[in-house]
């Protein structure tokens, strides 16, 4: 077995003195030179601008939370029963609306304005606005052939939708027709729609204008 080292000379190799650290502290506070003269004002500059946000923050809340009632942000809700929300059903023409954007808009137009020697007008139409019987039979079954409207004669098809529409939609589109840009026809109900579904079960071919001028009134 070897003796243990001598610590007493260890430490005395390690040893530094009083002038040495001295010259560690000198070297240190040379490479790292504090700085003294001249600061940044990109901070101060960036603080100015929070404490301005805080502060214009502030009173915008405090003029436009309105105490932070969460009533004020529910469109349905009524303040005489806090939390009773009133449901507002939508009527059928707005319902209609959202059919038609679908499905008739490609050809009649947002406009109902159709296009000119393609798609008839809806806007006004004798037809649109007539019998229900006639444009429940061209939703379901589709048209083909010369058709006159407001006096401008269309011969183009328009496809059956019937297969694609229930009765509720039809009614509903149909009442937007007759509701919108000035027309003001009755609306359509679904049992209407559904009666002359039952009727012409079993129809393939389209509608003709003179065929459907024999019906309804
Ligand atoms: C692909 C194009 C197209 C689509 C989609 C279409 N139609 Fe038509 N529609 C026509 C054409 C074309 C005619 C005329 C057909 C003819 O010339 O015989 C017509 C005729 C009509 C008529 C009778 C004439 C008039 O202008 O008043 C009504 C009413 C009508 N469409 C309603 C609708 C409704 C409601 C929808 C949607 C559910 C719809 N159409 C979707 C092309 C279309």
């Amino acid at each position: 077995m070897s003796a243990p080292p001598d610590s007493n000379f260890r430490l005395e190799q390690a040893c530094a003195s009083d002038d040495s650290i001295q010259q560690v502290h000198a070297q240190l506070l040379k490479t790292k030179p504090e700085k003294t003269d001249g600061y940044s004002m990109f901070p101060l500059v960036l603080l100015g601008l929070m404490c301005t946000a805080v502060f214009f923050g502030s009173i915008y809340l405090a003029h436009y939370s309105l105490r932070f009632d969460p009533l004020v942000y529910n469109e349905h809700a009524s303040r005489e029963k806090p939390g009773a929300v009133k449901i507002v059903p939508l009527t059928r023409v707005q319902l209609g609306k959202k059919v038609f954007d679908l499905t008739c808009v490609t050809c009649h137009q947002a406009s109902g304005l159709g296009q000119a020697g393609l798609y008839p007008p809806l806007v006004d139409s004798e037809w649109a606005l007539g019998s229900e019987e006639r444009i429940i039979r061209i939703v379901l079954h589709g048209l083909n052939g010369l058709i006159k409207v407001k006096g401008t004669e269309f011969n183009n098809v328009m496809a059956p939708l019937g297969e694609t529409l229930k009765d509720e939609q039809i009614a509903n589109v149909l009442s937007y027709v007759r509701g919108t840009w000035g027309n003001a026809a009755p609306e359509v109900q679904p049992e209407t729609v559904a009666r002359v579904r039952a009727e012409t079960a079993g129809r393939k071919a389209f509608w003709t204008a003179p065929e459907l001028l024999t019906i309804g009134n």
